[in-house]
C-alpha cells in the first residue's frame, strides 16, 4: 500500500509540474517517451519466457485498430490514448507492484502518465462518440483486448509466468503501435485547431 501511495503522489506531483502544455503538440519528445516505455518493459523481464510455455496465450491483438495506414488521425489518437490508459490499468495495481521491480515499475507508470498528458489535448471527444454510435469505434477493440489480458492474469492468479507473458504481450503491442504514431505525424494538420510540429 505504501508503494501505491508513493506512486500516486509522484503522479500527482508530475501532473502539476507538467503544466503549460495546453495545445495538442505531438513532437519527437512524445515519441521518445513511448520508446522509453518499450525499453522499460524490456528491462522489467524477470524470467525467461521459455519457462512459461504452458502459459502462452493468443490475446488477439486488434491489428487493424493500430494499422497506421488504415486508421484516421482522430481515431489513431483515441486508440493510442486507450492503449496507454489500459496499460496503466494493468500495471497500476497491488498485484503488479508485488510482482515487478518497483523502480522500473515506477518509471513505467510515470512515462505512461506523461504520454497520456501529452495526448489529452489532442483527443476530440465527439468524433469518438459519433464513431461508436456507428459501431466502428476502434477503441472498443483495444478495450476488449486488455480486458482479455486482465482476466487472464486473474485466472492465472497473477503468477510469475502470467505476468511475464503479459509483459511480453504489451511490449509487442506497443511496438505494433509505432506505425500508428508515424502515421500521426505524416497526417499533421488534418484537423483544424491542432498545433503540430
Ligand atoms: C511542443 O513540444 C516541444 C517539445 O516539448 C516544444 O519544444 C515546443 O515548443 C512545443 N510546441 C508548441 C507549439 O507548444
Ligand atoms: C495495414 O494496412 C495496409 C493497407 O491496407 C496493408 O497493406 C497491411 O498489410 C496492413 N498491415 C497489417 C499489419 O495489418
Ligand atoms: C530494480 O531495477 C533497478 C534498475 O535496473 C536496479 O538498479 C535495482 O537493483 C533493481 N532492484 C531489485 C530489487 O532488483
Amino acid at each position: 500500500m505504501a508503494l501505491m501511495l508513493s506512486l500516486l503522489s509522484a503522479l500527482v506531483v508530475l501532473s502539476h509540474g507538467h503544466g503549460g502544455s495546453l495545445g495538442c503538440n505531438l513532437t519527437l519528445n512524445h515519441d521518445l517517451v513511448s520508446n522509453e516505455n518499450v525499453v522499460l518493459l524490456d528491462q522489467m523481464r524477470r524470467i525467461s519466457l521459455s519457462l512459461c510455455l504452458d502459459d502462452r496465450k493468443d490475446f488477439r491483438f486488434p491489428q487493424q485498430a493500430v494499422n497506421g495506414s488504415q486508421v484516421q488521425r482522430t481515431q489513431a489518437i483515441s486508440v493510442l490514448y486507450e492503449m496507454l490508459v489500459q496499460t496503466s490499468r494493468v500495471f497500476f495495481t497491488e498485484q503488479s507492484s508485488a510482482a515487478w521491480n518497483t523502480t522500473l515499475l515506477h518509471q513505467l507508470l510515470t512515462g505512461l502518465h506523461r504520454q497520456l498528458e501529452d495526448l489529452e489535448p489532442c483527443l476530440v471527444q465527439d468524433v469518438g462518440q459519433a464513431e461508436s454510435a456507428a459501431g466502428k469505434d476502434p477503441t472498443l477493440a483495444v478495450k476488449r483486448y486488455f480486458l482479455g489480458i486482465r482476466l487472464y492474469l486473474k485466472q492465472k492468479k497473477y503468477s510469475d509466468c502470467a505476468w511475464e507473458v503479459v509483459r511480453e504481450e504489451i511490449m509487442s503491442s506497443f511496438s505494433s503501435s509505432t506505425s500508428l504514431q508515424e502515421g500521426l505525424r505524416k497526417k499533421d494538420g488534418d484537423l483544424p485547431g491542432l498545433t503540430l510540429n
